[in-house]
């Protein structure tokens, strides 16, 4: 479609205007964006969760927040963390949390929000709980591997997510063999010089990194709603008996419902990443840059609201 470039770039910018994702915060939730985000609260998002579960599905979920530049705001975010890890634990829902590190101080103090961290980690290693932290954009990227690395020396329940569209993936998942990572195509806009813009090259290297992930004998999550990533993967497994406990496919929520089940009854581990909060606009606009045809749901959203 001629017009998917700019309309991608259009997305991108209001993804990241900052008087709109803050203005977005007292909109509730609109455009059609409670499709794709499960709820305003956590007691609306753990019901979903509790629904999910019941259909076989696991989940991952994120209080969605993100480029804080306030401590009291990173410490509300973290707090908000430990509640959601509580909330898991007492309902014992089959959930992850996943979480995106500027929300918690990453831009504001490395040590602090390495501090903030450590407290998410130890609880959730109390309730037994993996914590994911998300990938943001390739200026986060060197930050975020090197807190994964101080953590990991004394929690095991924690691992990252690796952009197959950098330059430096193969590498980075060679040297973070053995750690739980997820592996995605990429989502933010990045330059030529870190990043594949060719969707084919990239294609191609996420293949690459998921078979060495794989081979490595480290567990992967493949996030992923193209089905002929997905596709291959399965064949890939099959032929190299790899076993299905070692890996996952992740989507996230409200997209390829049919594709998820078909997958689950094929006997493989689906989960799906579930955001929820009222801070969903930078979220909501960069899911309508990477699919543009995902604007039907915001029209559909928008005349019923
Ligand atoms: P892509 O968008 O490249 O689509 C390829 C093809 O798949 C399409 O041409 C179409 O044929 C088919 N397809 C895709 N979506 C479809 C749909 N809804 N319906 C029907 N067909 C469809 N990124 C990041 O930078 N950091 C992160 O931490 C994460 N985390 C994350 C978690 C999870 C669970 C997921 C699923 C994704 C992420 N991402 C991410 C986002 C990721 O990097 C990527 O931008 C999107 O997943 C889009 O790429 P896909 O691989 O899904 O297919």
């Amino acid at each position: 479609m001629v017009l998917e470039q700019p309309l991608r770039s259009f997305f991108m910018q209001l993804a990241k205007s900052k008087p709109l994702n803050k203005a977005a915060k007292k909109w509730g939730l609109k455009f059609g964006a409670s499709q794709v985000v499960a709820g305003a609260t956590l007691e609306d998002a753990m019901k979903n969760v509790q629904l999910l579960n019941s259909k076989g599905l696991h989940c991952t979920l994120d209080h969605l927040g993100e480029f804080v530049t306030e401590k009291e705001e990173a410490i509300e975010a973290t707090e908000a963390c430990l509640n959601v890890l509580r909330a898991i634990n007492e309902t014992g829902a089959m959930c992850n949390l996943s979480l995106k590190m500027t929300q918690l101080g990453l831009d504001i103090d490395e040590e602090f929000c390495l501090d903030n961290m450590k407290r998410i980690c130890q609880t959730a290693l109390s309730f037994n709980i993996f914590i994911r932290i998300d990938m943001e954009d390739y200026s986060h990227c060197e930050q975020t591997l090197r807190i994964l690395s101080i953590l990991r020396k004394d929690y095991d329940n924690v691992g990252t997510v690796i952009q197959a569209y950098l330059h430096r993936s193969e590498a980075d998942v060679a040297a973070l063999k053995g750690v739980p990572l997820r592996l995605v195509k990429g989502a933010y806009k990045e330059s030529e010089k870190v990043a594949f813009q060719d969707k084919a090259k990239v294609d191609e290297n996420y293949i690459t990194i998921i078979q060495n992930h794989l081979d490595s004998g480290s567990y992967t999550a493949i996030a992923s709603h193209d089905h002929m990533i997905i596709d291959k993967v399965k064949a890939y497994a099959d032929k190299n008996k790899i076993p299905k406990e070692q890996f996952e496919f992740q989507m996230l929520y409200g997209f390829r419902e049919a594709l998820q089940k078909e997958l689950m009854e094929e006997g493989y581990k689906v989960r799906l990443y579930v955001p929820f909060g009222t801070d969903w606009f930078g979220y909501f606009m960069r899911r309508l840059a990477e699919r543009p045809q995902n604007i039907a749901f915001a029209l559909r959203g928008f005349f019923k609201k």
